[in-house]
Order: C-alpha cells, then sequence, then structure tokens
C-alpha cells in the first residue's frame, strides 16, 4: 500500500446535488437555515483554522490539552491499529493520539474539505513517512464505505462537531457510528462542555471578524457553485445562546429588505429586513446527556476526560 491514497466515495455530483437539495429546503424553510457543512470549501477550511488560533475559541486548546494528557491512556485503552476520523480538518490536534498509538497501522482522515484532507494528509506524511494514509472524500451522515484496515478501530470525532447536529440527527449518526465498530473497537468523542454565557458567544464572535467571514464564507460558496447574487455585506453575523436548547446558534441577519436571485434553482428568495436565517448550531453538553445519547446509540461510554479548567470533555465508549 502506498503511503497516502485519497479516495472520493461521494460520486462527483453528489456535491453539487446536496448542495442543491440543502439550499432548496433550507431557504424555503420557516425560518430559513443552512447546513453548516456547506462552509468547508478551501477557503472556509483555512478560515476555520484561523477560528482555532483565535484567544477567545477555547475549544481547540481545551481540547488538545486533553489529547496531550491523555493520549497514553487513549493507546493503552484501545491499542488501536486504524484510526479513522470523522471530520478530520487539519488534523492538527490528531497528531498527540497519532505519535501515541504505537501499533498504529493506518490513519484514515474522513472529510467533505478535499483541500483539508490534502493538506493533513501532506503534512502528516512528512512527519510521520511510515504511516499509511487513506483518507476519505466523504460525508460522515451518510454511511461510510471504509477501507479493510487491520483492527482494532479508533473512529475519532473531535472539535465539538458532534455539536453542530440536530439532537435526531445525532442519535441518526451516533446509531450508525455504533455500526462501524465491533468488540475491541471504540469511538473518542469530543464533545463542548455548558459554560458561561459570555465566555460561549465570544468564542462564537469573535473581536477580529475571522467568525463573521467564516459563516459569510456559505453565501460565497453559494453564489460560485449555484451562479447565486448574495450580497455577503448585506448580512451580519449573530451568535446567540439558546439557553433551552443549550446550544450557539450562528445566523445571519438580513440588513436591509432584499431579493437574492440562485439560478441554478430557479429560485429568487425574499429576505426582510433584520430577517435571520440559521447557519450552524453548536450544543453544548453535559457529562450524563453525552452517556444517555451514548447508551440510546448502543454504546458504553468508558471514559470521561476533560481539561483542567473544565471546558471540554474527551469520552471513550465501546459498542455494548
Ligand atoms: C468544526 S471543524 C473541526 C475540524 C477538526 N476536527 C478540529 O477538531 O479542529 C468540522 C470539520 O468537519 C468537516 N465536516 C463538516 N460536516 C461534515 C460532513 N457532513 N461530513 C464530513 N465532514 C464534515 C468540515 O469540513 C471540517 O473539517
Amino acid at each position: 500500500m502506498s503511503p497516502f491514497q485519497l479516495t472520493r466515495t461521494l460520486p462527483l455530483d453528489a456535491t453539487g446535488a446536496a448542495l442543491r437539495a440543502d439550499v432548496l429546503a433550507g431557504l424555503l424553510h420557516s425560518p430559513k437555515t443552512l447546513p453548516p457543512k456547506w462552509f468547508y470549501d478551501a477557503r472556509g477550511s483555512a478560515l476555520f483554522d484561523e477560528i482555532t488560533t483565535l484567544p477567545e475559541y477555547y475549544p481547540t486548546r481545551a481540547e488538545r490539552e486533553i489529547l496531550q494528557t491523555r493520549a497514553a491512556e487513549i493507546a493503552a485503552a484501545t491499542g488501536a491499529r486504524t484510526l479513522i476520523e470523522l471530520g478530520s480538518g487539519s488534523s492538527e490536534k490528531t497528531r498527540h493520539l497519532i505519535d501515541a498509538l504505537a501499533d498504529l497501522h493506518t490513519y484514515v482522515p474522513v472529510d467533505v474539505s478535499e483541500s483539508a484532507l490534502t493538506g493533513a494528509a501532506n503534512t502528516l506524511i512528512a512527519s510521520r513517512p511510515s504511516l499509511n494514509v487513506h483518507a476519505l472524500i466523504a460525508d460522515f451522515t451518510r454511511g461510510l464505505a471504509l477501507p479493510g484496515t487491520p483492527r482494532p478501530r479508533l473512529v475519532a470525532f473531535l472539535g465539538g462537531t458532534i455539536g453542530n447536529l440536530l439532537p435526531a440527527e445525532r442519535s441518526a449518526f451516533l446509531a450508525s457510528v455504533r455500526t462501524l465498530l465491533s468488540p475491541g473497537d471504540a469511538l473518542l468523542l469530543g464533545t463542548d462542555l455548558v459554560k458561561e454565557e459570555s465566555v460561549l458567544v465570544s468564542a462564537y464572535d469573535d473581536g477580529s471578524g475571522v467568525t463573521a467571514s467564516f459563516n459569510k464564507n456559505v453565501l460565497h460558496v453559494i453564489n460560485r457553485e449555484l451562479g447565486a447574487d448574495f450580497d455577503p455585506d448585506a448580512f451580519s453575523h449573530v451568535a446567540v445562546w439558546d439557553r433551552e436548547h443549550e446550544w450557539i446558534e450562528m445566523r445571519l441577519r438580513s440588513l436591509v429588505a432584499q431579493t437574492v436571485k440562485i439560478p441554478a434553482l430557479e429560485l429568487a428568495v425574499d429576505f426582510e429586513r433584520h430577517e435571520e436565517m440559521r447557519t450552524e448550531i453548536s450544543a453544548k453538553f453535559r457529562e450524563e446527556g453525552v452517556r444517555s445519547e451514548l447508551a440510546a446509540a448502543g454504546l458504553k461510554l468508558t471514559h470521561w476526560w476533560t481539561d483542567e479548567r473544565a471546558r471540554f470533555a474527551l469520552s471513550l465508549s465501546v459498542a455494548r
């Protein structure tokens, strides 16, 4: 096997077809909504990486702290020979895990962003030339066809990305992850934790406006891919804490009454002045909630680790 393989499991037009379907359904919905996976073209992935370095964005630092502290324990508990990472992005923090997994044979990063996958694989191969990297361009919500690599498997889902799924999507997703696990395999899940509102809101509304650019990037994607005429300057970035659902909502607020044309959908969409469109939720968790969502999917939580300030948690679970 060559050290790097890139497999596209999405058919070539699947991205376009899925984008058209999601944009049509989301813009006809009331209130309007768009799924967060469309942020991540090459520019969106680069903006997300920039977000992870911002002083306000604590989740990456907190999760890295746990990985640095606990990687040896995770390696001892799992003995993983294959590490599958869902929504792997830059794979930057994952290196702590890769370095600790002494018997690791293959790393399988899975992402919708081809630019993120190739960038991460190139960096990894330069520093770990003997590691097999089998990158998959795939949508982790749509069932995965994984390569036949040695077990045990460790499936990692880091960055708190699970919080971007709505509760019903989360349970379907966890149930599908459960089907990937045989006895001896494990799931390593990163969840951001409920905390003070001001800390949460600042993490999604930074002072330098990088998160605002990231949020508006979805409009650039729709303009480019579907020929739409969204004016990103006619929208403002909004981040609010929904106390009832315990999630952050990112929205785009139309600054004026306007009509946006989307030729690929033969659609013209009206926005009222100050109308808000939801572009992302980021749910925050508590230990009991994580444990019971895992249990509902047939998974048993075996370890729960937090950073020193208990801002973020990593949990390890196995099939029951
Ligand atoms: C919040 S970022 C986290 C990146 C990285 N895991 C980290 O912890 O920094 C989410 C990542 O998941 C990817 N992603 C989002 N939705 C996806 C989906 N449905 N299928 C596959 N990848 C997805 C994005 O392209 C992005 O790289």
